[in-house]
């Protein structure tokens, strides 16, 4: 724990997967109360800026978002970040979507970077979930993560498109700051969840089990598994999730820090 309290500026996880559906908001959600957990200061932000879920599964009522961050940026410091934060009674500050969908277009990757950035001057981890996977915001998140937690399902469908997207992000040289996490991966009658490391020739990978009875209970009602229902596989799961990142943050504590902005951008607009 040491390495992580002698860190200058915190760590950025952004979750990504190629295929709506996965769980990337579930995992999101609970990984930063996983982390919290651990006596860290946590920032969840909601990347995903046009119907973004992050307040729903929180049962939070943002006061403000990302869009009041992006209509006064001009004037903003770190110092004032914090006050576009909701508190939920976890102990995480929420960085919520905005309200509307049109209000989307407010939040500028430029207004992302920025504040993503001045989170990471006070918070030890900022978690990102990044809804689509290709869009212009989104890669640019993906720039400055630290962690790139790529989420899939073990069916044919997410699988290929997780393929696919693996191997873009190679030739976007994101590789060494990749984690590949398999959610449901005992679900019944799909691939073997140990086929898939080769598959996607992935060497990392993380396993969450399958509980869609609490999954999506906790989904609706807004109350996170991690820390309500610690007893449960799927919450020890994401609490063993949280831990390997805090031990690989011990052993790597500069992993993929001030990367330069790449120039090919094959799917920006
Ligand atoms: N580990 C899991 N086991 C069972 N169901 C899950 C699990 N993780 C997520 N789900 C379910 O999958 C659905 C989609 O989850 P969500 O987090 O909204 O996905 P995404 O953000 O990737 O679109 C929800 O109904 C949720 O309850
Ligand atoms: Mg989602």
């Amino acid at each position: 724990m040491d390495a992580i309290h002698t860190m200058t500026t915190g760590k950025v996880v952004a979750l990504v997967s190629a295929k709506g559906g996965v769980g990337q908001t579930f995992l999101a959600t609970n990984l930063a109360i996983a982390l919290q957990k651990k006596f860290l200061s946590i920032t969840l932000v909601d990347g995903k800026l046009q119907f973004g879920d992050i307040a729903i599964a929180l049962d939070l009522h943002a006061a403000v978002t990302v869009k009041d961050v992006a209509e006064n940026i001009a004037d903003m410091d770190h110092s004032m970040i914090s006050n576009y934060l909701s508190p939920h009674e976890s102990g995480i500050q929420v960085l919520a979507a905005p309200e509307r969908p049109e209000q989307a277009e407010l939040v500028t990757p430029d207004v992302l970077k920025k504040t993503i950035s001045m989170l990471r001057e006070h918070y030890d981890y900022t978690v990102v979930d990044c809804g689509y996977a290709f869009h212009e915001t989104t890669l640019d998140i993906l720039d400055v993560a630290d962690h790139i937690f790529v989420v899939t399902t073990p069916d044919m469908t997410a699988l290929k498109n997780t393929k696919q997207l693996l191997d873009t992000f190679r030739q976007l040289e994101y590789t060494n700051k990749i984690q590949l996490i398999i959610n449901r991966y005992d679900m019944e009658g799909l691939i073997k969840a140990e086929d898939i490391p080769e598959m996607l020739q992935m060497g990392s990978v993380e396993y969450i089990c399958n509980d869609f009875k609490l999954a999506s209970k906790s989904l609706n009602i807004g109350i996170p598994v991690v820390g309500r229902r610690s007893s449960s596989e799927l919450s020890k799961n994401i609490v063993q999730l949280a831990l390997g990142l805090l031990s690989k943050n011990e052993e790597e504590p500069t992993l993929g820090r001030n990367r330069e902005k790449k120039k090919w951008l094959p799917f920006k607009k």
